[in-house]
């Protein structure tokens, strides 16, 4: 027999859309019930993490909440005596892959009753979700949201003392919590998060609903998080928000993104990246404080979304294809290596094949590094997901196909200039593929593999590359 479930709070997305609340610094940190570490003792976890970097860091935190508890962490989910699915609701497949996991979970349960499942991150931020996966799967036992995660002990214990199933998801954030406990997931390239939430509101996108409202740290907790990484020798750290030159807009206390990323800089980590740049807020200190700072990284995430204006105004991202170019010109002005990278989505409601093309043509001009593309995906609650769209889902698929081959010919044209070049290459360790090469990135972003030794991994070293592929390329240590 299943536990009986409790609804403490669920979410609800007219209030997630609030942006009125205010919130405070909380420097308490985290609390541990004495009965949960007692309970951890030779217990193990494994936390299954799905979507982008807030959610890899939010991992992080939770990793670093059960092992200060105790817990260890197991080496496969199928012997873990605590799973979570940290989850993502950006576009539907990340949703379908996290159904698919659930499922499998229920034959551990079947298996050994006394595990415990829990599940995460944005896509339980709504209600429908919840309420379909607590009726649909009785062997999840708690449910928790991306506003609450530092009362995880608190939950877990409950859940434990009481052999209850909990739903505990609150809609909007009341407070930026520091002094959080944290298991890095790499010892030499970390991610500091520097704001929290969105306010953008881009008529297609979720994540204003599940992440909240746009809320900055103050920037001397986040400069003592960056010296601190550099005291333990990190040799890369990337500043994180959904919109991070939007940072500090918020405190009202004169800080800017430029301003933080050049005292990021001074500490003088050996690379600095940040992430995701939105288009609308990049200022010209920005791209300033990029050029002066040899260790402030030439790479740039700046998502397009679309090249077709008409369709940037209905997706309300508040520039048009002029004004993006506009932003490239200046930046290739000011850092003429710099390289950049990009997202759009192919579909939106209503779009036409003219307007698809339009985004191929900027594409085309402007010359991406990288990019991601994706198909539309309309997401419950969202202004765009009422359109009636007129578009097929074949069309869809053939435009994205007709997308990405452009792309790719304009990336592997870029990688093969590489060729015969030698680059600074930070390795991250064995190659997946083919365990006797290492794989590292450039300063650029270019994934390169070649032959050396694992105790380079974490180094940076120098790379020559022999051959280029569209993604990937393949050098040898220079000596
Ligand atoms: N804050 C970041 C990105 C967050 S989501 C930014 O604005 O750039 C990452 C990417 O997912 C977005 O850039 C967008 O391209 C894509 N995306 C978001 N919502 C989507 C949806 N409903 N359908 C398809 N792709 C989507
Ligand atoms: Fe979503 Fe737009 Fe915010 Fe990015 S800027 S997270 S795409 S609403
Ligand atoms: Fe996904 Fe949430 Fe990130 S929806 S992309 S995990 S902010």
């Amino acid at each position: 027999m299943a536990n009986k479930c409790e609804f403490r709070t669920l979410p609800d997305l007219n209030l997630a859309r609030n942006r009125t609340q205010s919130f405070s610094f909380d420097y308490q940190g985290v609390t541990y019930p004495e009965s949960l570490a007692k309970y951890a003792k030779g217990k193990t976890y494994f936390i299954h993490t799905y979507g982008c970097q807030a959610n890899y860091r939010d991992e992080e935190v939770m990793a670093g909440m059960l092992e200060h508890l105790g817990f260890k962490r197991a080496t496969e989910i199928g012997n873990a005596d605590l799973v979570i699915l940290n989850t993502c609701a950006v576009r539907e497949n990340a949703e379908q892959k996290v159904y698919g996991m659930i499922g499998e979970l229920k034959k551990y349960k079947t298996a050994d009753n006394s595990r415990l499942f829990c599940i995460c991150g944005c896509m339980v931020q709504q209600k429908h979700i919840i309420e379909f996966i607590t009726k649909t799967f009785k062997h999840i036992d708690l449910i928790f949201g991306t506003h609450n995660i530092t009362k995880l002990p608190q939950m877990l214990d409950e859940v434990i003392r009481r052999r209850i199933r909990l739903v505990d998801v609150e809609s909007s954030p009341t407070k930026i919590e520091e002094n959080l406990p944290s298991s890095r997931l790499s010892s030499f390239k970390a991610f500091i998060n520097i704001s929290y939430g969105c306010d953008k509101f881009c008529t297609y996108c979720i994540v204003p609903y599940t992440r909240g409202k746009e809320r900055s740290r103050l920037m001397k907790d986040i400069l003592e998080e960056a010296k601190e990484l550099k005291e333990l020798g990190y040799q890369e750290v990337t500043l994180l928000g959904q919109n991070v030159n939007a940072y500090g807009k918020d405190l009202k206390d004169g800080s800017t993104f430029a301003k933080l990323l050049e005292e990021v800089a001074k500490i003088g980590i050996p690379r600095v990246r940040f992430l995701t740049s939105h288009p609308w807020d990049f200022t010209e200190e920005i791209v300033d404080v990029i050029a002066k700072y040899k260790n402030v990284m030439k790479y740039i995430h700046l998502p397009v979304q679309s090249g077709s204006s008409e369709i940037l105004r209905l997706m309300g991202r508040r520039y048009d294809a002029e004004k993006y170019l506009g932003l490239v010109k200046m930046i290739r002005e000011k850092v003429p290596d710099c390289a950049l990278s990009t997202d759009i989505i192919v579909g939106f409601p209503n779009e036409t094949y003219e307007q698809f093309l339009e985004t191929v043509e900027l594409c085309k001009n402007v010359q991406y590094d990288s990019a991601f593309t994706f198909i539309y995906s309309p997401r419950n609650g969202t202004p765009a997901a009422k359109i009636k769209d007129n578009v097929s889902s074949k069309d869809k698929s053939l435009r994205f196909r007709e997308l990405v081959k452009v792309l790719e010919e304009g990336i592997s044209k870029k990688s093969a200039e590489m060729v015969g070049k030698t680059y600074d290459v930070l390795v991250e360790g064995a190659s997946e593929k083919n365990p006797e090469m290492l794989s590292g990135y450039t300063e650029k972003n270019k994934l390169v593999h070649f032959k050396g030794d694992l105790s380079l991994v974490g180094k940076i070293v120098p790379v020559k590359i022999l051959e280029s592929h569209t993604y990937s390329m393949i050098g040898e240590l220079v000596k």
